[in-house]
């Protein structure tokens, strides 16, 4: 793997200022075990509160509005969640596909915006439970993120691709080793097919769904599983840091 295991909490629509002083031992902690890269994306509220609490965390947004400052009300552009502190957004995360109707083509609007604005893509993809049993689990993955790729020259580098089955989410379930190596080659050859295999090497593919501190080490040793977007177990320090040190031991493995 080109770079140190990713490990970033997805907040999703959790947190209050209270939540900062997880955010603030989140941070203190991921000072101790630099083989990880670790980074949370608090929902808009916080984000700029987590940024001047982080000495050494990344902060993430979880969505942005694909377009330019102006009337738009309620929406936050890319540039403002730039300003906040942010460095990072998910994009395509399954919940928004489902409770916002969230298609490709916006998906795709809104990577262009977030890239203008210079931040990095957090990119999700996954298939359902009913997709899965049919046996179409990778044909619709990679179907999913072939109509979502950047494909501009230097996206790459500011791309990183998570796999997260939508039945695995908040669910306690999770994909078994095989799936999880069978799926993250997959994509990994769309992503050389798609940029070549030296910039395709840049991109790490995290694995999501219902990842706690007790299951991380085995999911972070599969082959090509290059990080956890974690949910649930993001919200306390505590289970969070269980998977920050699973991922950095499995470094020195
Ligand atoms: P859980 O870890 O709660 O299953 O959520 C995963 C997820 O959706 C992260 O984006």
């Amino acid at each position: 793997m080109a770079e140190r295991p990713y490990i970033v909490g997805n907040w999703k629509m959790n947190g209050t200022r209270a939540m900062l002083s997880e955010a603030r031992a989140i941070d203190r902690a991921a000072q101790r075990y630099m083989k990880a890269e670790v980074a949370v994306a608090p929902p808009y509220t916080l984000i700029h509160a987590v940024h001047r609490e982080a000495e050494q965390i990344g902060v993430g947004a979880q969505d942005v509005f694909p377009g330019e400052d102006g009337a738009h009300t309620g929406d936050i552009s890319a540039s403002m969640i730039a300003d906040a502190g942010a460095k990072f957004v998910i994009l395509g995360h399954s919940e928004r596909r489902a409770d916002h109707k969230e298609t490709n083509k916006l998906i795709n609007a809104k990577i262009d915006s977030a890239l203008d604005a210079g931040l990095r893509i957090i990119l999700c993809c996954g298939e359902t439970l009913k997709v899965r049993e049919a046996g179409e689990a990778e044909e619709f993955v990679l179907k999913q993120l072939k109509a979502s790729l950047p494909q501009i020259d230097d996206a790459a580098e500011r791309l990183t691709v998570a796999y997260e089955p939508v039945w695995a989410i908040g669910t306690g379930k999770t994909a078994t080793p095989k799936d999880i190596e069978a799926m993250h080659k997959a994509i990994r050859q769309l992503l050389d097919e798609t940029y070549g295999e030296e910039t395709s090497a840049e991109v790490r593919i995290l694995y999501g769904g219902s990842v706690k501190p007790d299951n991380a080490r085995e999911i972070l040793s599969i082959p090509e599983v290059g990080g956890a977007l974690v949910g649930g177990a993001s919200l306390s320090a505590e289970s969070f840091l269980g998977i920050v040190v699973a991922a950095s031991e499995t470094e020195d493995a």
